[in-house]
């Protein structure tokens, strides 16, 4: 079945294209601008799929905060015209969202029917936009992920090696945990779960959240990435340690993000692989790319 995934430069996006299905085409801005639903329209006529990954977003969590009308033209306005064309066309639309939805004050990790509370803009945006979704294409998957790293485009483990080249100290949040989460192995999940929902009598409609399976908090995370940096030889810095209340941002993180993937997991026969071989594999490609950048 042909599977098209709404944007090519991101993250999710690269990661899906890297798994290398022929039978998955990715599309982009300028040919697909979320925000003109004529781009839209014509993509979906002209691949005619039978599945719609949406792996574009407005992500930039604390410029939402002064860029709100972006912010929902893209993670809300955007995906309600997409679900839209999907559901005339009989198609099956997989959207991504985030855990920034929920306000972080559970003590557990979230399931699906959780009740969200956004902290701020980025998560409200998201929120409207899947809620959108839902309404307006029955034969949907949301897909609540967090804490995504990779080899590709921005994320955390580009951040922290990019700063060990310069620094010998990062500061990092120690009490924001999550469940990092390799995104190749999140695509992967991804695809699965469009190929069941495309079989006949698939009844499992509705909303997910597909992440690794450990928790561990940011600076520990950062200590880990530097662990097998430097174990290859690469660059790295001492963590220092600091509560979320001492390091501002614009916008306001969610302490707990932890997503509880089993629902997913069961559901969809999905294997989410240990998070610190996609660091290690990640680690290893950055460090090349720096390398040759470097010299
Ligand atoms: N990364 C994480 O840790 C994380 C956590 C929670 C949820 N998520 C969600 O996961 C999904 C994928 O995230 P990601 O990490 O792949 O993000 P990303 O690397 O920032 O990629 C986002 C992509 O969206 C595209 N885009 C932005 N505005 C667009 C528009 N108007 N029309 C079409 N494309 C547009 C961008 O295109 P250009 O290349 O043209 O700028 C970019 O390629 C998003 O829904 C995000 O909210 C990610």
């Amino acid at each position: 079945m042909t599977i098209l995934v709404i944007g090519k430069q991101g993250q999710l996006a690269q990661s899906l294209a890297a798994l290398g299905r022929a039978d998955v085409i990715s599309a982009g801005r300028p040919e697909v601008d979320l925000t003109d639903a004529a781009s839209i329209a014509r993509a979906l006529d002209k691949v005619r799929p039978k599945a719609v990954i949406n792996a574009a977003a407005y992500t930039f969590v604390d410029k939402a905060e002064s860029e709100a009308a972006t912010s929902f033209a893209v993670n809300r306005d955007g995906p309600v015209e997409l679900a839209r064309a999907c559901a005339a066309r009989g198609i099956l639309l997989v959207h991504i969202s985030t855990d920034m939805v929920f306000d972080g004050r559970k003590a557990s990790a979230y399931v699906p029917s959780d009740v969200p509370a956004p902290l701020g803009v980025y998560g409200q945006s998201k929120l409207e936009g899947e809620r959108a979704v839902a309404e307006a294409c029955p034969h949907h998957l949301v897909v609540r992920v967090s804490w995504v790293f990779s080899e590709f485009a921005h994320n955390f483990v580009r951040t922290m090696l990019t700063l060990a080249q310069s620094r010998e100290e990062v500061t990092v949040v120690n009490d924001q945990t999550g469940h990092p989460t390799y995104c190749p192995d999140l695509a992967a999940g991804l695809l699965k779960m469009a190929d069941i929902a495309a079989r006949p009598g698939f009844a499992g409609w509705g909303t997910y959240h597909l992440a690794g399976t450990e928790a561990t908090n940011r600076a520990s995370m950062a200590e880990a990435i530097f662990a097998v940096s430097r174990a290859l030889g690469g660059p790295a810095a001492q963590v220092k340690g600091v509560a979320t209340s001492q390091y501002k941002t614009p916008a306001v993180r969610p302490l707990n993000a932890r997503l509880d993937p089993d629902a997913a997991l069961e559901t969809f026969g999905i294997d989410m692989p240990d998070w610190r071989a996609g660091l290690e594999r990640s680690v290893r490609v950055l460090l090349d790319e720096m390398a040759k950048a470097g010299g």
